[in-house]
């Protein structure tokens, strides 16, 4: 379009776009923000909203960017596709959609899971018709009694619980879910692909917080399921839909942040395992939680699914004989690790589940559940493992 003739209103509107189509490739993928697209002829364009030839029509149905952190997301997880989500509970509330759940229905869940995956489960789905039975996940026994008695549509686990590090025999979980004709769902948020691949073991879908480690700096919220095609077709579908879309800086964040997985991953579990067995040896600490411990109750589990790469960045522990207000002190007193409410950033973190990622769970199921008073969460980070143990250390002396 010939600009120069036109009004400055107009060329204020049209300078500088749509210039020639580049016959170059960029290295890396640029952040595509338009929302629409446009195509020489219009039976082109009607060709995509067919779905009958590639393409992007309008970015609720899909856009460049995102495609390109759903690609890598499927290869990392050996998927035949992955969807994005604009958070880790939208990819789970996709994923249990997507599984089938409706009124009437059953999930059995984990019941050491993520917080608010177990609000959404009891009270998000719940009043829509959704029974929920909450199990020890690592009982498979018991997994198996209850997947009988319910024929659930649904089996959702997490590789790694949050708060409490218990590791989920997905082997056994697939075959039982697959014998009981429910979809396995498995959040492998605190694993990731560098440890643990869900689909190779059987899972139906593998979801992730892609706000956590993949995504790893602390500055991006997204969710990606990843799974067989026609389950991802039938996640896009519904996508449009439902519009819980990830937007294309943010799936750029996410993009940028998976090259540096595998070399942050393989510092946070060496790191992990260093700081665990140091607050083994500490007489404030009580109950470390960290399946890379001889100690812990799913080692042997834990060594023979993950890759053999180590067991993570993520450790709990007990603070012996704390009130909440010890622990807040603790908290307070640490100066390189930051109690902030998220994990698998490349700084260290410490939360609070108690009233943080489990705040909206009762009382009663925290008791029950294990998640006590002294309970503090450590997501390790990539800094000098001498480091954060000498401002655990500082900050352990004062609740001695
Ligand atoms: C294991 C796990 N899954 C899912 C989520 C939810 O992710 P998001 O906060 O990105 O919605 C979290 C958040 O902490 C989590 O820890």
């Amino acid at each position: 379009m010939i600009l120069e003739d036109k009004s400055i209103f107009t060329q204020a509107v049209h300078g500088g776009e749509r210039g020639p189509r580049p016959d170059f490739t960029p290295v890396s993928t640029p952040i595509s923000h338009s929302v629409g697209y446009l195509y020489d002829e219009m039976a082109d364009l009607d060709a995509v909203f067919a779905g009958e030839r590639a393409g992007y029509v309008y970015t609720r149905y899909g856009s460049p960017t995102v495609t390109a952190f759903e690609q890598a997301m499927a290869v990392l997880e050996d998927a035949d596709d992955a969807v994005a989500f604009s958070s880790g509970m939208a990819a789970i509330h996709a994923a249990l959609l997507g599984a089938g759940v409706r009124a009437g229905s059953t999930v059995v869940s984990a019941a050491d899971v993520y917080g608010a995956t177990y609000s959404l489960l009891e009270k998000g789905l719940g009043p829509l018709g959704v029974k929920v039975r909450f199990v020890n996940i690592t009982d498979v026994d018991q997994v198996q009694r209850v997947v009988s008695e319910e024929q659930p549509a649904a089996v959702l686990c997490e590789i790694i619980s949050n708060p409490l590090l218990k590791v989920a025999d997905v082997p056994a979980l697939a075959d039982i879910a697959r014998a009981g004709g429910a979809a396995l769902i498995v959040d492998n948020t605190f694993a990731t692909p560098y440890l643990f691949r869900p689909l190779e073991h059987g899972a139906d879908y593998v979801v992730h917080s892609a706000t956590k480690y993949l995504g790893g700096h602390g500055d991006v919220m997204a969710g990606v399921v990843a799974c067989g095609a026609a389950r991802a077709q039938e996640l896009r579908e519904r996508q449009k839909l439902l519009g819980a879309n990830l937007g294309p800086q943010e799936a750029w964040l996410a993009l940028r942040g998976l090259k540096t997985l595998p070399l942050r991953m393989r510092q946070h579990c060496a790191n992990a395992q260093v700081v665990a067995s140091w607050l083994v040896t500490q007489p404030a600490v009580v109950h470390v939680n960290y399946p890379g411990l001889t100690g812990h109750a799913q080692h042997g589990l834990a060594a023979r699914l993950f890759s053999g790469r180590g067991y993570g960045g993520m450790v709990s522990f007990d603070v012996r004989n704390a009130t909440q207000s010890d622990v807040f002190r603790f908290m307070e007193a640490l100066e390189l690790v930051l109690p902030a409410t998220t994990l698998g950033d490349v700084y260290s973190l410490t939360l609070y589940p108690a009233h943080s990622s489990h705040r909206y769970v009762t009382p009663e199921v925290r008791a029950a559940l294990g998640i006590g008073d002294g309970l503090v969460r450590l997501s390790v980070g990539i800094e000098e493992a001498e480091d954060i143990i000498g401002d655990l250390a500082q900050a352990l002396e004062l609740v001695a």
